[in-house]
């Protein structure tokens, strides 16, 4: 006989949660893509953290490997990633979401505005839905998401030498960095079009 989920009967319920944090999102996409012709979301994915990861955390965090803990001491059964072309963008969805009905924030976290020592940047939240389970949405831009991947897949390749190590963390630490500053200016570019585009709205045509 298989094995009984970790979530015991409440998978439909964390899957509502996904599509009603989704839909959120994709109402905002829509509005943002209407007023600036521009879609903000250069991918949105998700999931319901697989069973196996989910008991290996439990393990991890020293609880119980039963439905209670999945349900209600880890918060990431439910995760979301918002990609963002710009960082404005990454605060007008976390400003949607904590709006949302039944939304209680649980957690803040911006690592943006204060990134974690390697670099790491990426605005993540949770929240309690209906005063039941919780969700993990992590908002990042694309240089945000990119330099996220390399990092992860360098830290699960054990076959760097410890002389190296340091060098590929600072490495890994300054195209963070200039990654950040990148991502600004974008932003600063971006910003520049859209005034010219007010200008030119108004203006009559020459
Ligand atoms: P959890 O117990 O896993 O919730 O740990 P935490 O609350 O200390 O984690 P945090 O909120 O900082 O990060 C949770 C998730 O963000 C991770 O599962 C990753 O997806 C992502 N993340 C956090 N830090 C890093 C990092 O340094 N590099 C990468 N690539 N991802 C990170
Ligand atoms: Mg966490």
């Amino acid at each position: 006989m298989a094995e009984e989920s970790i979530y015991g009967p409440y998978r439909p319920e964390l899957e509502k949660i996904q599509k009603e944090l989704l839909d959120d999102i994709n109402s905002l996409r829509e509005e943002i893509k209407a007023k600036n012709g521009m879609d903000p979301v250069e991918h949105c994915l998700s999931r319901i953290k697989d069973e196996d990861s989910m008991r290996e955390k439990c393990v991890r965090k020293g609880l119980p490997v039963t439905t209670e803990s999945a349900l209600t001491k880890i918060y990431d059964a439910v995760g979301i990633r918002v990609v963002c072309a710009f960082v404005d963008d990454i605060y007008k969805f976390r400003d949607h979401l904590i709006a949302l009905p039944g939304a209680e924030v649980v957690e803040e976290k911006d690592y943006i505005k204060h990134a974690k020592p390697n670099g790491y940047r990426s605005y993540h939240m949770i929240l309690r839905m209906h005063g039941k389970f919780y969700a993990e949405i992590q908002l990042r831009t694309i240089s945000q998401d990119t330099w996220a991947a390399l990092e992860h897949h360098i830290r699960y390749k054990h076959d760097i030498s410890k002389s190296n190590e340091e060098l590929i963390a600072s490495e890994l630490k300054r195209c963070a960095d200039e990654l950040a500053s990148t991502d600004l200016s974008m932003q600063t570019i971006r910003d520049m079009i859209f005034e010219e585009n007010k200008r030119t709205d108004g203006s009559e045509s020459k």
